[in-house]
């Protein structure tokens, strides 16, 4: 499994102040808007183009356009946080949904929802997960994609985890990750150290 884990300033800076718990909801939207678009920029990186003739006010210039089939997963809810960036940038993608949960006590995950394109085989899949911590639900949604045909899988991040990227190694070894920062542990609650906390209740305003 490939990890990118994106070098560059402006990434720094939105994580300095998303993981600052002091930054308040409406902030953090703008910070994770920010920094997924820095993160899906390097994951589209690649993206297969054709050549297409366009007119400008003054002559006919061949320009280069995005040629494949462009899926984007959220994981409800935290991934939601990195939707809309991804969209500017993608603004053809389809959008599919994973809602998956975390139980509290044994941090396993549950899909309580689920509504993603079917035949997903000729498209590039990007899933959008903010926290990427034991890897359960990066895992079980890459499995639900791969269900559908997916073969080429890409999840975008904020934090990840090193048990979380060992894990998707033994689970998803085809998959890429791209993230933002490769922390340093997990809490004994599986919580990502230093991290940024819970994202989604950041996110969200709630606790
Ligand atoms: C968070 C996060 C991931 C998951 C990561 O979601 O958005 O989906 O935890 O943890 P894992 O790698 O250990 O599976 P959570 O379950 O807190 O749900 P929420 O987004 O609705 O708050
Ligand atoms: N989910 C979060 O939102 N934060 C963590 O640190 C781990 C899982």
């Amino acid at each position: 499994m490939k990890l990118h884990v994106v070098s560059h300033p402006l990434v720094e800076d939105a994580l300095a102040a998303l993981r600052d718990r002091r930054t308040s909801s409406t902030e953090f939207r703008r910070l994770s808007r920010r920094v997924s678009l820095l993160v899906a920029a390097e994951a589209t990186r690649d993206l297969p183009t054709v050549e297409r003739p366009v007119e400008t006010p003054l002559e006919t210039v061949p320009c280069r356009v995005v040629a494949t089939r462009v899926v984007a997963v959220p994981v409800l809810r935290a991934g939601l946080g990195m939707l809309d960036a991804f969209l500017d940038l993608v603004p053809s993608a389809q959008v599919g949904y994973f809602g998956l949960e975390r139980n509290e006590q044994t941090a396993v995950a549950r899909r309580y929802y689920e509504k993603v394109p079917k035949d997903l085989g000729d498209a590039v899949v990007y899933l959008l997960d903010p926290m990427l911590a034991t890897g359960g639900s990066a895992a079980m949604a890459i499995e639900g994609l791969r269900g559908l045909g997916a073969k080429c899988v890409r999840l975008l991040c904020v934090v990840a985890a090193p048990e979380g990227v060992r894990y998707l190694e033994q689970h998803a070894p085809d998959a890429e990750v791209y993230a933002a920062a490769l922390d340093r542990e997990l809490n004994p609650r599986k919580f990502i150290l230093p991290g940024l906390g819970d994202f989604g209740d950041r996110l969200f305003g709630t606790e």
